[in-house]
């Protein structure tokens, strides 16, 4: 099995001067626990390299985008060959923020999936539904439709491990988290879905939610069954915050 996964997703902060006292701080905190949790981390493209100098075995690092193309005249991309070159495991697709600010398609998405598979990455596909969505009852609809759109055109076997996380928009960066019942009904029904393409996919996939998860409310999520990790933004940037989300993931046995 898994060990659970905590990954923080730094969106648009940082300097160097803060990414270097943060992963020295996190990294000299950590080597001294024996941790049974895995941590990745996406810090900016840019300063992905400056955190690897820093980081040891507990940690891996994640990438918060890739582009659709390997590589050509490409201007302002980062291909998944340059990210596999430089030591990234995971790699984060779909997000709302770039579903919305960079008119991201599902199809896009399909195609960034493939490539993360084809370089032997982890793709971290991020689904999730809107508020009004949310409001009329179609939080599992709208999940299974962006999760078809992605198998319809890598096939269920590329959902080998590989991530989903379960992301209410309307949860993200609002303080206002999904409550940790619904997120188990969606993540259950998330994985009854795969189910019916690949019983075997199924039950080996991991299921994050993210969407305002903070050090109080992480061992709620964590205690239901169907949630193998977090997604955090926010509540990843403060060192101590972000240990103690790592102590309480520790503390919940499954
Ligand atoms: P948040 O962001 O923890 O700040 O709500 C989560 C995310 O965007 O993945």
């Amino acid at each position: 099995m898994f060990l659970p996964l905590i990954i923080g997703n730094w969106k648009l902060h940082g300097n160097k001067k803060i990414i270097k006292s943060y992963f020295t701080d996190l990294c000299s905190k950590l080597k001294l626990m024996n941790l049974h949790v895995e941590i990745a981390i996406a810090p900016p493209m840019v300063y992905l390299e400056l955190a690897m100098r820093y980081l040891n075995q507990n940690i891996t690092l994640c990438a918060q985008n890739v582009d659709t193309n390997i590589s050509g005249a490409f201007t302002g991309e980062t291909s998944i060959r340059m990210l596999k070159d430089i030591g990234v495991k995971y790699v984060i697709i779909g997000h709302s923020e770039r579903r919305l600010y960079h008119k991201e398609s599902n199809h896009n998405i399909a195609k960034k999936f493939a490539l993360i598979k084809e370089a032997s990455l982890i793709p971290v596909l991020c689904i999730g539904e809107n508020e009004q969505e949310y409001a009329i009852g179609q939080s599992e609809y709208i999940c299974h439709q962006q999760l078809d759109s992605i198998i319809n055109f890598v096939g269920i076997e590329s959902f080998y491990d590989s991530i989903i996380a379960y992301e209410p928009i309307w949860a993200i960066g609002t303080g206002r988290h999904a409550n940790p019942l619904q997120v188990q009904k969606i993540h259950q029904s998330i994985r009854y879905h795969i189910a019916r393409y690949d019983e075997n996919v199924a039950k080996q996939l991991r299921i994050q939610y993210g969407g305002s998860v903070n050090e109080e409310n992480i061992s709620q999520f964590l205690r239901q069954s169907d949630v193998s990790g977090a997604l955090i933004g926010s509540a990843c940037l403060k060192t101590d915050t972000f240990i103690n989300i790592i102590k309480n993931t520790e503390a919940i046995k499954k």
